[in-house]
């Protein structure tokens, strides 16, 4: 034995302690920076795109704070961030980072924006956190080994009937993209309980583990707006994919506990929420 311990999923435990450590400083800091550096009449500036820009700088601020905190202490992994960062790395391991996930609501100063960062080993998710500052929440999962905010486990919460459940979705920022997804909303909110658009992808993936939301789903979502909450909401039991029988992609993303996700992606299907 060299003492290396390796889970029932083949990574070595003492990897994914590192990477999860890791992942919860840079995500502490990005969160701190973005609290701190964020102007308080940001959301009442002058102009629209000079209220954007500044959030576009915080976007790149984040995303540079969290390269290079994890580029400093694992110079061979590689990178792929919606500011652009984008390398393969030797290691076999990828980092996955949303440095402001919910920017428009980190624009208008609404709490539900989150610093999302996963680790994937051999292309495979195996730590995802996601810092959540404004609600002082941070949700951490390592694959096999559970979801969790803070001490508490996260198990979701029993299904209801798709009828009663309560359904998180998000949409996407292009015109005609919007219409067709406002089309599949149509259909699908009287037969559901309700609706919420929280504005944060990772955070709605969040709020599903933590049983907060009983399913969500979303067309057009990014790699780094789902890779670290869906691992979380998977290890907190939820099931993930995409249309049927395929895994949760940019195509479609559904989220929910066994016996929501079914009717929920059969509907979806049904309802053509896969494409524009
Ligand atoms: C967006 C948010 C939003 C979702 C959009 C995403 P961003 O991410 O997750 O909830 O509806 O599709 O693009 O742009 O704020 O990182």
């Amino acid at each position: 034995m060299n003492g290396v311990h390796r889970t029932t999923t083949g990574t070595d435990e003492a990897l994914e302690d590192e990477l999860l450590t890791l992942a919860l400083e840079a995500a502490r800091r990005a969160g701190a920076l973005l609290v701190e550096g964020r102007p308080a009449d940001l959301g009442v500036a002058a102009t629209k795109s000079s209220s954007i820009d500044v959030v576009t700088e915080m976007d790149l601020a984040s995303e540079k704070l969290i390269t290079g905190y994890l580029s400093e202490r694992r110079p061979e992994d590689g990178f792929l961030g919606e500011e652009g960062a984008s390398s393969e790395g030797s290691s076999g391991v990828r980092w996955v980072i949303d440095p402001i996930d919910g920017t428009v609501n980190y624009l208008y100063d609404l709490p539900s924006w989150a610093v999302s960062i996963a680790a994937e080993v051999q292309g495979e998710a195996v730590v995802g956190v996601v810092a959540v500052p404004m609600r002082s929440e941070t949700f951490r999962a390592v694959r096999g080994r559970g979801a969790y905010l803070g001490e508490r486990r996260l198990a979701g919460r029993p299904s209801p009937a798709l009828e009663q459940a309560l359904i998180g979705t998000g949409f996407g920022y292009l015109a005609d993209r919007r219409a067709a997804q406002a089309e599949v909303l149509r259909s699908l909110l009287p037969r559901v309980r309700d609706i919420r658009r929280g504005g944060a992808a990772a955070v709605d993936l969040c709020d599903v583990a933590a049983g907060r939301l009983d399913g969500y789903y979303e067309r057009g979502i990014n790699h780094w707006d789902y890779a670290a909450g869906a691992l979380i909401a998977r290890e907190a039991g939820a099931l993930t994919g995409g249309r049927p029988g395929a895994p949760l992609s940019d195509d479609l993303a559904v989220a929910a506990p066994p016996g929501v996700f079914e009717p929920l992606q059969g509907l979806l299907e049904e309802l053509g929420a896969w494409h524009d």
